[in-house]
């Protein structure tokens, strides 16, 4: 075990996509070039096919895919099918993490209990600010100066879970949509792969829903 207690040595990693898979690419490569250590990636698993993202997990890292589409499927009915994917990839909650990026679906609280805080997700604003779906328009829409991003845990409710790093990024008045979350992404692929090694270097604290990093 490490240092705090909670992990394992080597964490068998999920990864959940629902689309180009840029942050997932980000956690990847940081684990090739071994700037995270004792992770091994066992699945990326797309809740629609055809995606980009499955192409950069199977071709650029060789890292096992599956698909689970379910637009007819709500709640545990599809998470119980993620679940049976992840454990049959070794991801389990003894020595699993799940890291959900760009993945376009509620998760169900079974699911968020199966996994208590071994479940991360990147969301492009700075919780509690900005929650739920284009994040980045909110901010915008709203006259912010400054938003970002967060890599947070995940609880039972949308965007709320304990949070573990932020980064801030200006709005410019002349940003758009797509600048501003071109330039939120950025920070996105530093901060996901940063949270991610720290977890797998056993320097996260959670005190309540407060997270300290060890450095
Ligand atoms: C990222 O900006 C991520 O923060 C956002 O979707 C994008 C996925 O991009 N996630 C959310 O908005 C979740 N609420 P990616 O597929 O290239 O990683």
């Amino acid at each position: 075990m490490n240092r705090c207690g909670l992990l394992p040595v080597v964490l068998n990693l999920g990864i959940l996509i629902s689309g180009r898979g840029s942050n997932m690419d980000a956690i990847l490569t940081a684990i090739k070039s071994e700037k995270i250590r004792n992770v091994k990636p066992r699945v990326v698993i797309s809740s629609k096919p055809d995606v980009a993202g499955l192409k950069v997990a199977s071709e650029k890292h060789g890292v096992p895919i599956e698909v689970i589409p379910g637009q007819s499927l709500k709640g545990w009915d599809y998470d119980q099918k993620l679940v049976e994917a992840l454990k049959r990839h070794g991801v389990v909650p003894e020595t699993g993490l799940v890291c959900l990026a760009g993945f376009m679906r509620i998760i169900s609280p079974e699911f968020v209990r199966a996994f208590r805080m071994r479940i991360l997700n990147i969301h492009p604003a700075l919780l509690p600010s900005f929650p739920g779906l284009h994040a980045q328009r909110q901010a915008l829409e709203y006259g912010a100066k400054v938003t970002g991003c967060t890599v947070h845990f995940v609880d039972e409710g949308v965007d709320s879970g304990p949070v573990i790093l932020q980064k801030a990024v200006p709005v410019l008045d002349a940003d758009t949509e797509e600048t501003l979350s071109d330039r939120i992404l950025l920070q996105e692929h530093e901060l996901y792969p940063e949270a991610v090694r720290l977890i797998a270097e056993g320097k996260i604290r959670i005190e309540g829903r407060a997270v300290s990093v060890l450095r």
